[in-house]
């Protein structure tokens, strides 16, 4: 069996003094676990980051990145930037950032593509609304942001994508979607790369669940076949509850 992978979404919250509380907690609570710890931290909160989170097994992530190596895009940070810092992963496609700033599925394949290309891991976000669940368009939605936000990556470059499904609707309200609603939604987006890529790809691809995930319900969402883990939002912001997901069983 896999070992999980946790990653923590910040999105926009914590100062660099933030981070740095919140990475010496972090450490020796997470020490030795036997998932994968990730952070994906704002911009600014990134070197601060990196620098602590050295010789630890946590891994530190960027929540967006521009597909271009430079040039003029005011206001965004290119592949090399990251690298640059020693960031390992990055959230791209997430759906607050199609909700607000026009990320479309095209666009989530040139940041992929150029993630790839330049050697960061992209966390790939997908998810129905709930307006899209109701009407019975869950699984089109899926499949449309799975394969056009991942048209062009071959199935070598597959070993370094992660893909988070996120329904909206369980996006920082409390609401979850069910140990089985997760497991299905899962294991069709699992379905349709097994069809584009084989079963191996498929199967090895961590596909992990977000949405109020947190540290009560992460047992049972991760003892679910489907679930290779979660990307946290709210409950990544507080050390405890973090950890807790990470060694929850
Ligand atoms: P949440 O956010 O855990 O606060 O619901 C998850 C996410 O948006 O990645």
């Amino acid at each position: 069996m896999k070992n999980k992978f946790i990653a923590g979404n910040w999105k926009m919250n914590k100062t660099i003094a933030d981070t740095k509380q919140f990475i010496n907690e972090l450490i020796p609570l997470v020490a030795g676990a036997n998932n994968r710890v990730a952070l994906c931290v704002p911009f600014t909160d990134l070197a601060t980051a990196v620098e602590l989170a050295k010789g630890t097994n946590i891994a530190i992530g960027a929540q967006n990145v521009h597909w271009a190596e430079s040039g003029a895009f005011t206001g965004e940070i290119s592949v090399n930037m990251l690298k640059e810092l020693g960031v390992e992963y990055v959230v791209i496609g997430h759906s607050e950032r199609r909700q607000y700033f026009g990320e479309t599925d095209a666009t989530v394949l040139k940041r992929t593509l150029a993630a790839l290309a330049g050697g960061l891991k992209p966390i790939v976000c997908v998810g129905e609304t709930l307006a899209e669940r109701e009407g019975g368009l869950m699984e089109e939605v899926l499949k449309r942001q799975t394969l056009e936000g991942l048209a062009q990556v071959s199935a070598e470059q597959m070993a370094d994508v992660v893909i988070a499904y996120e329904p909206v609707w369980a996006i920082g309200t409390g609401k979850t979607a069910t140990n089985q609603e997760a497991n299905d939604a899962i294991g069709y987006i699992r379905g349709i790369l097994a069809q584009k890529y084989g079963d191996e790809v498929a199967q090895n691809v961590f596909i992990q669940y977000g949405g109020s995930m947190n540290e009560k319900n992460a047992a049972d969402l991760l003892s679910m076949p489907q679930i290779d883990g979660g990307l946290i939002g709210g409950a990544s912001l507080v050390p405890e509850k973090f950890q807790a997901i990470v060694k929850a069983k």
